[in-house]
């Protein structure tokens, strides 16, 4: 099968560097070889890891209480071309990041390319300690990378097409009813409301606890309805810290590694898989601290959510 590969080293929905130089280091540690080699993917736009420099203004001041708001909608307006051109050809997309904030290109991308190319809708499975579904009016830290979901959902717009995130139209965005959460334990009181009142399916650490995550799958997948092109979006801070601690905004009591892979691969059992983005992977910050190994196994468990998602545990 074909892989669409769009890397991208930027880290402007967030304030830690560091988390730019995740995708040199996923591919680094061999992903895409594996990829290709062991799974046997036909690989497309693997030679570049994208920094969009030209695309980051020199002076961008907050907008709406959002820091970086030009350089963060002109680059995921761009992946969002990248994913899209991908997808239209019919190839699975593989992003690596990068912070969350790129999944507003990602998800536009893909949510546009299938409506084009199918006229399907797009669902989206969203794993990760946060729900990444603040406004920019009820975010307390001004991080795009909290945002990404309300701007998918159209919760949070912008009023006319030439300002920040004008760009994002009918055709990138996505139904509340086809996003579940996955993992979630740390989550704003606004956010919480946010989730509520748009009745969001949302399986926390708690629902894992309850269920299994087997259990839990099951549900995921049947809210979702078979036969429905998906789109996974996993933040490595999903994972319990014990094994990704190399991440901008850890939170204890997480998914295990096995319960992370597990995830990936039932998505990829129901064959309608059709981009990945794994992101928040930050090598820098555990070793900064003197601690190689916690970059070094946050950078694993990476490759190994994404090895499970494209195929690699079937038998
Ligand atoms: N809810 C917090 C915020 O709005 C944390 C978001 C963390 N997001 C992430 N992609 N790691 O800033
Ligand atoms: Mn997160
Ligand atoms: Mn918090
Ligand atoms: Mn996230």
């Amino acid at each position: 099968q074909d892989l669409g590969i769009v890397a991208v080293g930027f880290s402007g929905g967030q304030g830690k560097a560091g988390v730019d130089a995740a995708p040199t280091a996923l591919i680094e540690s061999g992903l895409l070889t594996q990829l290709r080699d062991e799974l046997g993917y036909r690989l497309h736009g693997h030679d570049a890891v994208h920094l969009y420099t030209d695309l980051v203004p020199a002076r961008d001041p907050p907008h709406r209480g959002m820091k970086n708001p030009r350089a963060v909608s002109a680059v995921t307006r761009r992946i969002a071309e990248q994913v899209h051109a991908q997808a239209r050809e019919g190839r699975l997309v593989l992003t690596l990041g990068g912070d969350h904030s790129i999944a507003i290109g990602t998800i536009a991308g893909s949510a546009s390319a299938v409506r084009a190319r199918l006229g399907r809708e797009l669902a989206v499975i969203w794993v990760d300690a946060h729900a990444d579904i603040n406004t920019p009016e009820t975010s307390g830290s001004g991080n795009v990378h909290g945002m990404p979901v309300a701007f998918l959902t159209g919760l949070a717009k912008e009023e006319t097409e030439e300002g920040v995130f004008g760009w994002i139209g009918d055709e990138h965005r996505i139904s509340v009813k086809k996003l579940v959460y996955i993992g979630l334990r740390d989550v704003d009181a606004a956010e919480k409301k946010i989730l509520r009142e748009n009745g969001i399916k949302a399986f926390s650490m708690f629902d894992i606890d309850r269920h299994g995550i087997g259990r839990v799958m099951e549900m995921a997948l049947a809210h979702i309805g078979s036969d429905t092109p998906i789109h996974l979006s996993f933040d490595v801070d999903a994972i319990d810290p014990m094994w990704a601690p190399s991440t901008g905004t850890p939170v204890r009591g997480g998914l295990t590694l096995r319960e992370g892979d597990f995830i990936c691969e039932s998505v990829h059992q129901t064959g309608s898989l059709v981009a990945l983005d794994l992101v928040e992977v930050n090598p820098r910050l555990e070793r900064d601290t003197g601690n190689d190994l916690g970059a070094n196994e946050t950078v694993r468990a990476g490759c190994s959510l994404v090895r499970c998602a494209l195929g690699e545990s079937l038998l």
